[in-house]
C-alpha cells in the first residue's frame, strides 16, 4: 500500500513549503512521489478551484453548503480518478497539501455546517480512503494571517512591476483573500475545528508548532516520516528515483 501523507492548517501557516519540501526529500530518497493540491490535481477539480477561488460572477458570495458541495466534488474526482487506484501502489508516496479534514475544519467549524452532514458528504467523497498519517502545522490565526497579507503585498508589487503573474497565482491570490477576509473569530473556529480531530484521531494526526522556522518544522516532519513503518520499508527497497508525473497516473 502507498503511503499517504496529507497537510492541514489555517491561512499562512507555511504548509505548502513543507509539501514540497517534502516531495523533494523523497523522490532524492528514490521512491516515486505524487503531489496532490486540493481542490484542484484534475481537471475537474482545477475547474471547481477557479469558481471558488476566482469568483468568475464577481463578488457575490457562495452559500455554506454549494461551497461544501464543490469541496465535496473535487474531492470525489481526486479519489476516484487518482487515490483509489494509487494508495493500492507500492512503493508510493502521495502528499497532500490539504484533504477531508480541511472541509470540517472550514465547513463544519467555521462555516458552521452541522457536523454530522459535513462528515457524511466526506465518506461519500472519499469513499473512506484516508491519509496514513496528517501533520497539522498548528499557529494563531493572527500570525498565519499577518503572513498572508505580506504575501499578498508582494504578488500585488510583483503585478504592477509589469513582469506579470501566472493565472494561478493571480487566482490563488483572489482566494486566500477570500477566506482570509473572514472575521477573526472564524479563523479561530477552524483552529479549534483542527485540534478537535486531532483529540478524535490521536494516532492518525502529528501536530507541529507553525511558529517555528521552516526548517524547525521540517526538521519534525521528516524526524516523524523517518519513523514511520511503511517509510522504512520503502527506503529499504527503493532503487533509482524515477519521477512520477501526475498526468501518467490518471485512470481514465
Ligand atoms: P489554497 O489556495 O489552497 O490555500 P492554502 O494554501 O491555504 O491551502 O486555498 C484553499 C482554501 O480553501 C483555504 O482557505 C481553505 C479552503 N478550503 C475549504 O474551505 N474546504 C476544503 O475542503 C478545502 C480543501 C479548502
Amino acid at each position: 500500500m502507498a503511503l499517504f501523507i496529507s497537510f492541514e492548517g489555517g491561512e499562512g501557516s507555511g504548509k505548502t513549503t513543507q509539501v514540497e519540501r517534502l516531495v523533494r526529500e523523497f523522490t532524492a530518497s528514490g521512491i516515486p512521489t505524487i503531489q496532490l493540491h486540493e481542490p484542484g490535481s484534475t481537471n475537474l477539480g482545477l475547474h471547481i478551484r477557479q469558481i471558488i477561488k476566482g469568483r468568475p460572477w464577481g463578488s457575490e458570495t457562495i452559500s455554506p453548503t454549494a461551497e461544501l458541495f464543490l469541496f465535496a466534488a473535487a474531492r470525489a474526482e481526486l479519489v476516484s480518478k487518482v487515490l483509489a487506484h494509487q494508495v493500492t501502489r507500492d512503493p508510493l508516496v502521495i502528499v497532500a497539501d490539504r484533504y477531508a479534514d480541511s472541509t470540517i475544519a472550514y465547513q463544519a467549524y467555521g462555516r458552521r455546517l452541522p457536523l454530522d452532514l459535513v462528515e457524511a458528504a466526506n465518506r461519500l467523497a472519499t469513499g473512506g480512503v484516508m491519509p496514513d498519517v496528517t501533520f497539522l502545522i498548528d499557529a494563531p490565526p493572527a500570525d498565519g494571517l499577518k503572513r498572508v497579507g505580506a504575501l499578498q503585498a508582494q504578488l500585488f508589487d510583483f503585478d504592477m512591476d509589469g513582469r506579470g503573474t501566472e493565472a494561478q497565482g493571480r487566482m490563488d491570490n483572489e482566494s486566500s483573500r477570500r477566506f482570509e477576509e473572514e472575521p477573526l473569530a472564524f479563523h479561530e473556529r477552524v483552529r479549534r475545528g483542527y485540534h478537535a480531530l486531532v483529540r478524535a484521531e490521536p494516532d492518525r494526526w502529528v501536530t507541529v508548532d507553525g511558529l517555528m522556522s521552516a526548517d524547525e518544522v521540517f526538521g519534525e516532519v521528516w524526524e516523524t516520516v523517518q519513523s514511520l513503518d511503511k517509510f522504512r520499508a520503502m527506503r529499504a527497497g527503493s532503487g533509482a528515483a524515477p519521477e512520477t508525473p501526475l498526468e501518467s497516473l490518471f485512470a481514465v
